[in-house]
């Protein structure tokens, strides 16, 4: 041992370490603090062995008390789902068309379909389910699929070209990849097209894509280029337009077809949950 050794400043002992003339002093931790530290160690140990804490091989300590989040909240959602269990029946036993008669079943419907809304289908139709290109606004009174309350709940359920028998199809013909149509023709077409919301800027290509028009189109945009909703062909006469009224939109459309998909949420979502989707998309505003 050697002698010790006092801090002539501060009066405190030094622990005998010593850098280029600099020494340690001895100042321990005080009592109350290192007995804390041992409490906490074995309040620690306490709660490993209560609560689950440790991962193993095949899955974590589970702890004496049982405890589990997951049970909890299990338990919380079917609590909720029995508070909410007359209300789910009653919309699935309620006719579409009378739901909005019940004030009461159409807040319930309005709630359970906007949410669902904003977890499913914003992704694609955005979150005011105002639509991006391609993606079809769902507040507006312009519709391609048939704005009624049960046409929107078969686009809900099946999908557009998704696959699903009975999924909402039909298929714009490739003028332009499958060669039915030149470029000169499908140019001309689109003037005729713009020509419709009076935008054409050549009234002799217009006058030669009529001819095209009245032969290749109408069977599913009609006569009058409004369109047919059995068919989803989109009226062309209006103002809104799905991928874009610009002729070299339209020339795209013409060339592609398009074909935008829409997935069917039947077996995603429950009944209830589609027909409150229904019921929401209605009364955005364009339901008919
Ligand atoms: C993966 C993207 C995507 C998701 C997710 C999606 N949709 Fe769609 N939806 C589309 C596309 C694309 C169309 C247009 C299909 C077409 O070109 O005819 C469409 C069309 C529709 C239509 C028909 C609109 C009309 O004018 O007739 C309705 C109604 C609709 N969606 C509702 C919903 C609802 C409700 C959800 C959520 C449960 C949803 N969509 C989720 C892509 C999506
Ligand atoms: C078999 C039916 C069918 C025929 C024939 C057809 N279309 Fe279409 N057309 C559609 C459908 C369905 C859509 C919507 C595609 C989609 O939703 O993705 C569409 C979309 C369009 C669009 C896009 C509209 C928008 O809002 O962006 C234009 C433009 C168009 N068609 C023009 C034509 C022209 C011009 C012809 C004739 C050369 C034609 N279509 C022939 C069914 C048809």
């Amino acid at each position: 041992m050697t002698t010790k050794h006092v801090d002539h400043v501060t009066g405190v002992e030094t622990t005998g370490h010593e850098w280029d003339g600099i020494r340690e002093l001895n100042k321990p931790l005080p009592r109350w603090w290192v007995w804390t530290f041992y409490a906490t160690i074995i309040w620690s140990i306490g709660y490993w062995v209560a609560y689950p804490a440790w991962p193993t091989l095949v899955g974590y300590t589970k702890g004496v008390l049982g405890y589990s989040q997951r049970a909890t909240v299990t338990e919380e959602v079917a609590t909720a789902r029995a508070a909410q269990g007359s209300r789910r029946e009653a919309l699935a036993s309620t006719p579409l068309d009378q739901i909005k008669a019940n004030p009461d079943l159409l807040r319930f419907a309005m709630a359970g379909g906007g949410a669902a809304f904003g977890t499913n289908c914003a992704p694609c139709h955005g979150r005011s389910a105002q639509g991006f290109v391609g993606y079809p606004n769902l507040n507006d009174d312009d519709w391609l699929w048939g704005g009624k309350i049960d046409e929107i709940y078969k686009t809900i359920q099946y999908g557009v070209r998704s696959g699903h028998k009975q999924a909402q199809d039909s298929q714009m013909p490739k003028y332009g990849i499958d060669k039915l149509l030149d470029d000169k023709q499908i140019d001309d077409t689109a003037e005729y097209v713009l020509s419709l919301t009076g935008k054409a800027t050549n009234t002799a290509a217009a006058e030669r894509g009529k001819k095209i028009f009245a032969e290749q189109c109408v069977s599913c945009h009609a006569e009058d280029g409004k369109g047919k909703a059995d068919l989803g062909a989109p009226n062309l006469t209006d103002a809104i337009w799905l991928y874009g009224g610009e002729k070299p939109a339209i020339v795209e459309s013409i060339r592609t077809g398009r074909g935008g998909v829409m997935p069917a949420w039947q077996g995603r979502l429950d009944a209830v949950t589609l027909k409150a989707l229904a019921v929401y998309v209605h009364s955005l505003g364009g339901g008919r």
